[in-house]
């Protein structure tokens, strides 16, 4: 289980981008923070695993208290977190398998040029990963030869490498089209389905966060200001998170 308590940040120019946010995630949940942009959806995110540091406040795992670890510790814990990034964070240059097998080092570690290193049983792994987000075929292929939807799946596959427990994705659909974000968004609920990854994922449209979310969260100005099942947000729930002007918009 993940337990947020009290959790700030403020940037050094002062903003304040989480405001004194608590709620918990339960094992095995699909939970979308929604909100509008500058809400605070990435720096929760990024808070998580600690590519932000808080300014207060607690985040627990499992008993562990993240926000207190030491580097050593955290590199045992990062290990356990997948990230996808929304502008996939892949090395361009290199090939979709050895972006896939820097998936074992972590997302944070920097990216060994020589791709021998890595025991057969990896390169093996990182092949059935490809295979799982349906583009094995482009294993020897340059990163940036691939369609933002594909960069995007090797993100999630190189994810998949750490085997991680808890999955964070920062809006993974933000630069796909609809079918796509569809396609991308299955990855992430087959997942959670099947492997009982708990996932926390931020989207940008409310249909999407209605149709794969298990419980939703909303920000606005880093505080929440809903917690609970999609089917409850209704058009007055709307308009609170998204201002009184906001319309919905279908993404089929
Ligand atoms: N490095 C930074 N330094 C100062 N302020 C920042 C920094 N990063 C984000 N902010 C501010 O913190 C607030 C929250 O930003 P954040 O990126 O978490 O929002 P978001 O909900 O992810 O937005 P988006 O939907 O556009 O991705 C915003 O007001 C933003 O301008
Ligand atoms: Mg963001």
């Amino acid at each position: 289980m993940l337990r947020i308590t009290n959790l700030t940040k403020v940037y050094p120019n002062g903003v304040v981008a989480l405001d004194n946010l608590s709620f918990e995630v339960a094992d095995g949940e699909f939970l979308v923070i929604i909100g509008l942009s500058g809400s605070g959806k990435s720096t929760l995110l990024r808070c998580i695993n600690r590519l932000i540091e808080p300014t207060s406040g607690r985040i627990e795992w499992d008993g562990i208290d993240i926000t207190a670890a030491s580097p050593r510790e955290m590199r045992r814990i990062r290990r356990q977190i997948g990230m996808i990034f929304q502008q996939f964070n892949l090395v361009r240059r290199s090939s979709v398998l050895t972006n896939v097998l820097a998936g074992r080092l972590g997302y944070t570690a920097t990216l060994p040029s020589l791709l021998h290193i890595f025991p057969k049983q990896d390169v093996e792994r990182a092949l059935e990963n490809l295979g799982r987000v349906g583009i094995a075929d482009k294993a020897r292929i340059r990163a940036d030869q691939l369609s933002g939807g594909q960069q995007q799946r090797v993100g999630i596959a190189r994810a998949l490498m750490q085997e991680p427990r808890l999955m964070l994705a920062d809006e993974p659909v933000a630069s796909l089209d609809p079918a796509t974000s569809h396609s991308v968004m299955k990855y992430l609920e087959q997942l959670n389905r099947e492997q009982g990854i708990t996932i926390l994922c931020s989207l940008h449209f409310l249909s999407l966060a209605r149709r794969y979310g298990t419980r939703i969260l909303a920000l606005k100005e880093g505080r929440i200001v809903y917690q609970g099942l999609p089917a409850d947000i209704d058009d007055r729930r709307f308009r609170e998170i998204y201002g009184e002007e906001a319309i919905q918009v279908e993404i089929r």
